[in-house]
């Protein structure tokens, strides 16, 4: 009888909820901690520093992988998160290892956009920049570029660590991947229309030729960086890219975007926060036929955005509960008039404040 109810209130704890913390305008602006973050993520944690309640990160930024991401927010939020608790904008990308696993693509964005499909097993992922330097003069502009030139490159030829590992002048690009906010837009539009328009070889006149697959791994708009009002994220810049391509080209362009608010990104964290918890890994506690992990009650969303994070978790349906905070895009006294959140509170420990007080 003992080990029944034990069982039961063991099944009622590890199955009723979990949470997915929005990253930008929600718990950092820049790199400096907001609404009270780190408080509120360590009450997520027991005494002994065990993980008590599932949480993960559900971010559309990114640019490095996975795994210095969960080092890096360590340090700045000052508990212990794992790789598997951080869920980026290309993140998704596994999902398409097996199409263009030995394919060349091209990756571009800011931080180290080949080095993270390589992680993720892309076997020939090369950075725009690499593959822009294996054609002389693709960006007139380069010469007058003084944050390059100040560095004493000269990018009439290869720029020095970037030379690529691939000859990939005369090989077709099979799929691009944008996988955060592009640093060079001049150069990333001028390229990428090269690529896409050419089917895949820029500079020949292949007639007309299908455009390769071109991937997004966010399409935020605006989001909340460190100065005080919103900055262009990767939804500004495909929107640039997308006038001037369709203003050259025959056919407009053609693209999927992964990140919220796709339903995709919130059966992902959905699944990877089965995974966290608590007792998933404890056979004591399994029941036959158990797979170790339970349906969650609710997953409570907490995002700064109401139309990718609000949104992404109407969309997504049950279990979903979203929660908006006003520390970052979303500003307004009230509730958003398009994408009104479950509830609205001014900062992320008021909801963490809510959450537990509601769950426990
Ligand atoms: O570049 C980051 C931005 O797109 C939004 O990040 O954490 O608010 O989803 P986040
Ligand atoms: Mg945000």
């Amino acid at each position: 009888r003992y080990f029944s109810s034990q069982l039961q209130s063991e099944q009622k704890r590890r199955s009723s909820f979990g949470i997915a913390f929005d990253i930008d305008g929600v718990l950092l602006r820049g790199k400096d901690p907001i609404g009270g973050s780190p408080q509120a993520l360590r009450r997520l944690y027991g005494d002994s520093g065990n993980l008590n309640v599932p949480f993960l990160f559900l971010t559309n930024g990114g640019g490095i992988p996975e795994s210095r991401r969960a080092n890096e927010l360590s340090e700045l939020l000052g508990v212990k998160i794992v790789p598997s608790q951080v869920l980026q904008g290309h993140s998704s990308f596994k999902s398409l290892l097996k199409r263009y696993e030995n394919q060349l693509i091209v990756a571009t964005g800011k931080g180290e956009p080949a080095v993270v499909m390589s992680e993720y097993g892309f076997k020939k992922a090369v950075s725009l920049e690499e593959y822009a330097s294996c054609f002389e003069n693709i960006d007139p502009l380069a010469p007058y570029k003084m944050w390059t030139t100040k560095l004493g490159l000269d990018r009439s030829s290869p720029p020095l660590n970037t030379v690529p590992r691939y000859d990939v002048s005369s090989e077709t690009v099979k799929a691009v991947f944008v996988i955060s906010d592009p640093v060079d837009w001049g150069r990333d539009i001028q390229v990428l229309c090269d690529v896409l328009r050419c089917g895949g070889l820029p500079g020949q006149d292949n007639g007309h030729q299908p455009q390769p697959p071109l991937y997004f791994a966010a399409d935020d708009l605006e989001y909340q960086a460190a100065f005080p009002s919103n900055r262009l994220g990767t939804g500004a810049f495909r929107i640039a890219l997308e006038s001037v391509f369709n203003r050259i080209h025959y056919n407009p362009l053609e693209y999927v975007s992964f990140g919220k608010p796709n339903p995709f990104v919130f059966k992902n964290a959905e699944a990877m926060l089965k995974q966290l918890q608590p007792s998933y890994h404890s056979d004591y506690f399994k029941e036959p036929g158990d797979s170790g992990s339970q349906s969650f009650k609710t997953l409570y969303m907490i995002g700064d955005n109401p139309s990718v994070d609000v949104k992404g978790a109407q969309q997504a349906g049950h279990p979903w509960f979203s929660i908006l905070t006003r520390t970052g895009v979303f500003r307004g006294k009230h509730n958003h008039a398009e994408f009104p959140a479950d509830l609205v509170v001014d900062t992320v420990e008021e909801a963490v404040d809510y959450i537990l007080g509601r769950e426990c």
